[in-house]
């Protein structure tokens, strides 16, 4: 029987892999607000320390772990899928992918999105997967009512596996060694389904891993959030809307978390989307979408987990983002 032996969730906001002295030079690209207090590049510096520790952290858990395989839930954002044909739930079947470490694209300032980064060893990674697991949680998961879509290889080779994969293991599982299954939850662009409905995904998966005849050591992962809303020039951080996040993973209550987060399912949180944050931009409005939908990745992960108290190691205001940056894990006899 496979074993679950670790769960964890972090953010991937590029200000985790931006030095913080360029932080204030991002930020000066948009309006200040009373909302979202400045920082000095001291305080920036400060904050970026704790999100080292933070990783670190999570980087020794994974290692004490020993797990054979990580099966990690992460967004696509326009890299793998396009809008002519765009996911609710995927998982990557194949053997291997590629992708690069941190960006696609050359340095993370205003005007910089020109062209790809030049694929290295520095930035670019060749990734083991494990098919034969991820095939298994594929047909666990459409026996149990779940339609999701497959991919036996990546979509869009050129630009690689996208952030929320391999952004966070870049740091967690620095030689990528550890073999990790992409599955896909369409978080930022409505319609998405209802983090009730990844909380079922997330128990469902539990239940495919107890389930498995393999004798694999399985850890889960969940990639993004918390909140931040990129691109919306009167972005601020609810950290009261995160704080409550972070409180159904101490409590070990993903079903709470999920019903925290479906509250505005219906109706946008706040109306200060002057443009098209909350929604991606598709005019299909079920619920949080943008940078802090990417909090459905933690709704599954901590349904994998459901009924065992989490352990919050940090949570960093990045205002300069502005960014929630929250990092936690479940751990398992
Ligand atoms: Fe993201």
């Amino acid at each position: 029987m496979a074993k679950l032996v670790l769960v964890e969730a972090c953010s991937h906001t590029p200000f985790l892999f931006t030095e913080p002295s360029k932080w204030n030079v991002i930020r000066n690209a948009r309006p200040t607000s009373e909302k979202n207090p400045w920082t000095t590049e001291e305080e920036n510096q400060a904050m970026w320390d704790r999100t080292r520790v933070a990783f670190d952290v999570l980087k020794q858990k994974m290692e004490e772990a020993k797990p054979d395989v990580i099966l990690c839930f992460g967004d696509d954002q326009i890299e793998q899928f396009e809008f002519s044909n765009f996911p609710g739930f995927a998982i990557f079947v194949g053997e291997d992918y590629e992708g690069y470490k941190t960006f696609a694209r050359q340095g993370f300032v205003p005007g910089a999105r020109k062209g790809f980064t030049e694929k290295t060893p520095e930035t670019w990674v060749k990734v083991p997967a494990n098919a034969a697991f991820a095939k298994e949680v594929a047909v666990g998961l459409v026996r149990r009512d779940f339609d999701l879509s497959f991919m036996t290889e990546e979509a869009n080779k050129e630009h690689g596996i996208g952030h929320a994969f391999l952004r966070p293991m870049s740091n967690i599982v620095p030689d990528f060694n550890i073999p990790t299954i992409p599955f896909y939850i369409n978080c930022f662009y409505g319609p998405q389904p209802s983090a009730n409905r990844v909380y079922n995904l997330g128990r469902a998966v539990r239940e495919i891993i107890e389930n498995s005849d393999s004798d694999l050591r399985v850890a889960v992962f969940g990639s993004g959030g918390l909140w931040h809303t990129p691109g919306n020039p009167e972005s601020y951080l609810n950290e009261e809307f995160d704080q409550e996040s972070l409180n159904c993973v101490k409590s070990g209550d993903a079903k709470a978390f999920a019903d925290h987060f479906d509250r505005y399912l219906t109706e946008p949180i706040d109306n200060y989307a002057s443009g098209t944050w909350i929604d991606g931009g598709t005019g299909m409005y079920n619920g949080i979408g943008s940078g802090t939908g990417e909090t459905r990745n933690w709704i599954a992960a901590a349904a994998v987990a459901d009924g065992t108290p989490g352990t919050v190691v940090d949570y960093v205001p990045i205002y300069s983002s502005p960014c929630g940056a929250g990092f936690a894990y479940w751990e398992f006899d």
